[in-house]
């Protein structure tokens, strides 16, 4: 069902790989709420070819994008600005890669080289877009940002390495420049903490199915899916949330308040 939440507003998205992408589900819902998009990945994840069927599905140019790199960064959101013919109201930041992970170097025995590489596209990226709107004047005032996160930026969870650091460093870039953009444009720029989701990046986390079930057993309504993330991401670019910025906001069905259930407990007794 569709509430045009979104009519009238343009919009980047970030990071669909393939039909499981968080933004692949947000891009199909933010068209069905009447947005206008542009859709960005790495070059590497364009040869896939995945995203030209979303975008024929939402009706949208793909424009390439590393997002550590910032002349690319420029380009996308002056093509943007070109193709709606204006500024734009919303961003989906939903890109996560840790090399050391991928390497299969344990978080005791990190290359700091790829950490640094780690850092720098899941985390200061965010800061590298919002810098390159900041510089382009590209974002309307109450214009709203979202990147996504993980509660292991507060909790241990010893396989997700040094992802933790990197979605604690954007969780701050998300609070410091939502204080400078708030200041002068209006801008929100929020990040929501989602339960563990079977996607690419997602599945690339050792022991992900362990964390995926005990996760569910502990909320209290089970983990939330990538659609769900999807209809929650609509509602923040939309004008019904426009006093919410700088948060970190829990998207998983409760389980970032739990201690225990009978459930998890009944598998140890
Ligand atoms: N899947 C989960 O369990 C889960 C849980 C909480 C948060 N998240 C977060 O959600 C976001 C989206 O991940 P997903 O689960 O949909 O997986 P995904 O693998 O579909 O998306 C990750 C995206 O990051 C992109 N990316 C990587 N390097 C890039 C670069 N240099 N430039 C531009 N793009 C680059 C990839 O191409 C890919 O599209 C990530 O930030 C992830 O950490 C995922």
């Amino acid at each position: 069902m569709s509430y045009n939440l979104l009519q009238g507003k343009k919009g980047i998205i970030f990071g669909a790989l393939d039909e499981k992408s968080i933004a692949w589900k947000t891009a199909v819902k933010c068209h069905e709420e009447g947005a206008q998009l542009v859709l960005s990945n790495a070059p590497v994840a364009l040869r896939m070819g995945e995203i030209n069927k979303l975008a024929e599905v939402v009706k949208a140019p793909v424009i390439g994008a590393d997002v550590t790199n910032m002349d690319d960064l420029q380009k996308l959101f002056e093509g943007s600005m070109e193709h709606f013919g204006g500024k734009i109201d919303f961003v989906l930041h939903s890109i996560g890669m840790s090399l050391n992970v991928r390497k299969g170097k344990s978080y005791t025995e990190l290359d700091y080289g790829f950490n640094q590489k780690t850092l720098d596209i899941s985390a200061m990226s965010l800061h590298r877009i919002l810098r390159t709107a900041w510089d382009l004047d590209a974002l309307n005032e109450w214009g709203s940002v979202v990147a996504l996160t993980y509660i292991a930026a507060q909790r241990v969870f010893p396989h997700y390495s040094e992802m933790a650091e990197a979605k604690a460093l954007l969780e701050s870039v998300a609070r410091s420049f939502g204080f400078h953009y708030g200041m002068k444009k209006k801008v929100r720029v929020n990040t929501v903490s989602q339960s563990p989701t079977r996607t690419t990046a997602g599945s690339g986390v050792k022991g992900f199915d362990g964390f995926f079930g005990y996760a569910e057993k502990m909320s209290p309504l089970g983990n939330a899916t990538a659609e769900d993330c999807a209809n929650y991401c609509v509602t923040l670019f939309s004008d019904l949330t426009r006093m919410v910025t700088m948060q970190n906001l829990y998207h998983d069905g409760g389980f970032s308040t739990m201690g225990v259930t009978e459930e998890v407990l009944s598998t140890i007794e």
